[in-house]
């Protein structure tokens, strides 16, 4: 039988689903430390289940017989893909399943936010509220707004559609080398494209749905955040990274913008304490996908890809979701 590593508790179910093929180290610990990750593989593991990992060349070098990584997320950037392409190891994602389900949440972000919900929910929580105030709490409207979309992919185009219904204005523009959607695209959620200035400087509420590469690394920081208006919204539901955390702490502290939802931070969960000490900002721990139904399909196609890639199942050698379909069938190196 071929060995695997889950590297972290997944749905027990799809754990025996992956013993039906291989035999399975299920690490029942958090996040393991690349050293002890390295570890898990000097036994020759054959793949990995991973979610948010990172798996770089030392580690592929310590299981010579790897030949896929499958990303229990749409995000990859903890695979180091020039070293998996260097070394003929598949990664795998999986895209499409939580595309609504973060739009969604990207969505309920960007109406707690500039609504004050949380602050004014800790308000209550603390006894502080005594009277009803015309501008207590006071914030900006959704409705009939202009959203702008930086990342206008599989997901950035849901929270687009969601803005038809709220009567929105839509723009957006795509990261370093993506440009426009197609026009029928554009077409459908009205949506216009514009540069990145044009939209900090037009938009009521930003939301970033862009992946981590490092040339998105700070897409968002003292500059940028300088162009918004002072009513603005930002909502980070993409990778920690591409907002200067930071600087936003001071942008917020400042009043350069009105307010944030983060569900991603810079060096999670680890985040920038800085952030506790803004009010107007609504955090989440990366729960972005986080409905049962979606968390299992994620866990489901996590698994349907490993079991293909590795030659197993009713897809043996076809896995739905490869990164790098160039390595499929060549030898590891
Ligand atoms: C979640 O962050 C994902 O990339 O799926």
């Amino acid at each position: 039988m071929q060995k695997i590593l889950v590297a972290r508790p997944i749905f027990p179910d799809v754990v025996e689903w992956l013993k039906q093929y291989f035999d399975v180290d299920a690490n029942q610990g958090d996040l393991l430390p690349t050293e002890e990750l390295t570890r898990h593989f000097t036994d020759n593991k054959d793949g990995a289940l991973t979610a948010g990992e990172p798996i770089n060349a030392s580690v592929l070098a310590a299981a010579p017989r790897l030949r896929v990584v499958s990303n229990m997320a749409v995000g990859y950037n903890n695979f180091d893909m020039a070293a998996f392409n260097a070394a003929n190891v598949l990664g795998t994602n999986t895209p499409d399943v939580l595309n609504e389900t973060t739009a969604d949440f990207g969505w309920a972000l960007m109406m707690a936010a500039p609504r004050r919900i949380a602050e004014s929910e800790h308000y209550l929580r603390a006894g502080l509220w005594q009277k009803w105030s015309y501008d207590a709490f006071i914030g900006s409207d959704l409705y009939g707004s202009t959203l702008g979309v930086i990342g206008m992919g599989r997901i950035g185009q849901a929270p687009a559609r969601r803005a038809k219904g709220f009567n929105m204005q839509v723009i957006y523009h795509n990261y370093h080398n993506r440009t426009r959607v197609l026009p029928e695209i554009e077409a459908k959620l009205n949506a216009e494209y514009v540069s990145k200035q044009d939209l900090l400087r037009r938009v009521d509420h930003v939301v970033l749905v862009l992946p981590y590469t490092q040339e998105n690394h700070h897409t968002i920081g003292t500059v940028e955040l300088a162009l918004m208006k002072p009513t603005a919204t930002l909502t980070d539901i993409a990778r920690g990274g591409i907002v200067d955390d930071a600087a936003l702490v001071e942008a917020l502290h400042a009043k350069q913008i009105a307010t944030a939802g983060l569900d991603v931070f810079e060096g999670e969960p680890n985040f920038n304490r800085d952030l506790l000490t803004v009010p107007n900002v609504v955090l989440t721990p990366h729960i972005v996908s986080a409905t049962e139904a979606t968390r299992r399909a994620m866990a489901n196609l996590a698994a349907d890809n490993l079991i293909a890639a590795l030659g197993e199942g009713p897809r043996a050698g076809r896995p739905p979701n490869p990164i790098n379909p160039d390595v499929i069938g060549k030898a590891r190196s």
